[in-house]
């Protein structure tokens, strides 16, 4: 059976606002390189559309860590699925998720990769579920939207892996 999915944020609305926290990124970041931090699966799209938008020098490195497998609520426990390719040492490290929802990942992420010598590491995410918030010490620097708390998806967030690449946000609708 298909599921019923409403769009939350279109496509257009979605990509203005990258532009501006893209904008923004790169007025903080002047005179410097960005080293940028997918998390995948989710971020990757995310990823692109910032990476594009930035006007300082960036580079990209990669990293999984999963704590939802393929169910729709938190398991809890977080694992690295895969580690970076590059060291940190020295460098000016943003994060970059797709969504910020108990905060476990990022809370986890930032303890590990703090450890590697950055100049500096930020965090910036496409959406923030604050309401679902458990590790109340993840301080989020650039957010595109503060969401309710539904089950979103497209633009690299998933449901049981489907849904990834719809272009905008849309909110899967109980049956
Ligand atoms: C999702 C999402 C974030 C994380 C947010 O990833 O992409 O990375 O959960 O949840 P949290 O704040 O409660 O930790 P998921 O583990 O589903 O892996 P995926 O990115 O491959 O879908
Ligand atoms: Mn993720
Ligand atoms: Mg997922």
């Amino acid at each position: 059976m298909e599921d019923k999915i409403r769009v939350l944020l279109t496509e257009e609305e979605v990509n203005k606002r990258i532009s501006e926290v893209a904008e923004q990124i790169s007025r903080d970041y002047e005179g410097k390189s960005l080293h940028l931090i997918c998390v995948l699966k989710g971020g990757v799209f995310f990823t692109c559309e910032l990476a594009k938008r930035l006007t300082v020098p960036v580079s990209l490195d990669f990293m999984s860590v999963s704590s939802y497998g393929d169910d729709t609520k938190s398991s809890g426990v977080v694992r690295i699925v895969k580690d970076l390719d590059e060291p940190l040492a020295g460098k000016e490290v943003l994060i970059v998720e797709d969504i910020i929802d108990s905060g476990r990942t990022l809370s986890y992420l930032i303890e590990v990769l703090k450890q590697r010598g950055p100049k500096s590491i930020h965090l910036c995410t496409l959406l923030d579920k604050p309401e679902r918030r458990v590790k109340k010490q993840v301080k989020v620097d650039y957010t595109c939207f503060t969401i309710p708390d539904e089950f979103v998806v497209g633009y690299g967030l998933d449901y049981a892996q489907k849904y990834r690449n719809l272009p905008f946000i849309g909110v899967v609708e109980q049956q």
